[in-house]
């Protein structure tokens, strides 16, 4: 396998009590230094795959390699070397912070001194410092996840799986919890396998998406790419009142693919709409024809996930996996309480 990749996965598949497959042979590489985004609505097998990956459940068929090594056959070694935070809350709420770290550390063998020493280091790193000794379950959502994170950072890992990492935090908490990955990204050119429900943040973060669906992945590229695949961006040119047809003119330019005129608007479908549109208005100057307004729109994710999946994103959306566990997490908790 070429050094720089960190994950290699070939015809991988789960077939769970011999009947349900849940992940259909899938296969794909992730680079070292880059961010994936495994995409995907409910039940598509993001967990199930990254239960795999990280050597939590054997394959039905197929190879998964991680930092070089084959999850069917060095499971505890891989486990080791990589970092991975869990759709569902792992943290001990009765423990403080700081004792989920140290405990977290002699699961790797960290000796106590220097389990001590990265614990510190990541509580001030994830801005925990003034709750560090205070259990984890008087945390806010946020601050659980964060400690999270440094728990899946405490053996100092090259690779970081993140399942729904930012599901349940409100859009300051995503925001927050982002930008400590991209921070790591920067400094330590951590590779990270993330799945998640949010395509704008898949937007965002990732270099590169799958996007699966009834176990299967339906299509893979950069977010661009797959954007780009849907026939380029939507751009409207506003024209004064009186101005020559342009149709011809803009129909010529350059990445354009169609062109409708209604009214005094110009609506042009267009590759790389950024570079069209001062060519663009260059060229309705240059003929006598002002224009007064533009707009780009470029195809958001959702539109590709619709036509690659013939489905919304969303329609199918219930509760999900950790939804219903922080549900009951909750009725524990009260029952606990009456107890
Ligand atoms: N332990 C299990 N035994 C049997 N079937 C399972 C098991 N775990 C998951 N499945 C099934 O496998 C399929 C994929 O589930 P998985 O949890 O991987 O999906 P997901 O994409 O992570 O969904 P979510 O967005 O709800 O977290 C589903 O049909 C699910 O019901
Ligand atoms: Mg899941």
């Amino acid at each position: 396998m070429p050094t720089n990749v960190a994950i290699e996965v070939e015809g991988l598949k789960k077939i769970y009590n011999g009947k349900i497959t849940a992940v259909d042979d899938i296969s794909f590489q992730v680079r070292h230094g880059e961010t994936f985004g495994f995409l995907g609505p409910n039940g598509a097998g993001k967990t199930t795959t990254v239960s795999m990956l990280t050597a939590g459940l054997r394959p039905t068929h197929g190879k998964a390699i991680v930092d070089g090594l084959d999850v069917s056959h060095d499971p505890e070694e891989v486990k080791r070397r990589i970092g991975v935070i869990f759709q569902e809350s792992t943290a001990d709420g009765d423990l403080t912070g700081r004792e989920n770290l140290e405990v977290a550390a002699g699961c790797f063998g960290i000796p106590g001194s220097e389990g001590r020493s990265r614990a510190k280091l990541l509580i001030d790193q994830m801005q925990l410092s003034d709750a560090a000794d205070r259990p984890a379950k008087t945390y806010s959502g946020g601050m659980r996840r964060r400690l999270e994170l440094a728990v899946g950072l405490i053996n100092r890992p090259r690779i970081l799986f993140l399942d729904e990492p930012t599901l349940g935090l409100d859009p300051q908490g995503r925001a927050g919890f982002w930008s400590f990955i991209r921070k790591l990204r920067e400094d330590d050119g951590l590779t990270v396998f993330v799945t998640t429900h949010y395509l704008d943040e898949a937007d965002e973060m990732c270099d590169r998406i799958a996007i699966i669906d009834h176990g299967k992945i339906v299509a893979t590229g950069t977010p661009t790419e797959l954007k780009d695949r849907l026939g380029g961006d939507a751009v409207n040119l506003r024209i004064q009142d009186g101005a020559p047809d342009l149709t011809g003119l803009l129909s010529g330019q350059p990445g354009v693919l169609s062109v409708q005129k209604q009214d005094g608007t110009y609506r042009v479908k267009c590759q790389k709409g950024e570079t069209f549109v001062p060519r663009a208005v260059a060229a309705c100057t240059e003929a006598g024809a002002a224009v007064l307004g533009v707009t780009v729109k470029r195809p958001s994710l959702d539109e590709v996930f619709l036509e690659y999946t013939g489905r919304e994103f969303r329609e199918e959306e219930g509760p999900t996996a950790t939804d219903r566990a922080v549900m009951l997490q909750r009725v524990q908790g009260q029952l606990r309480g009456r107890r």
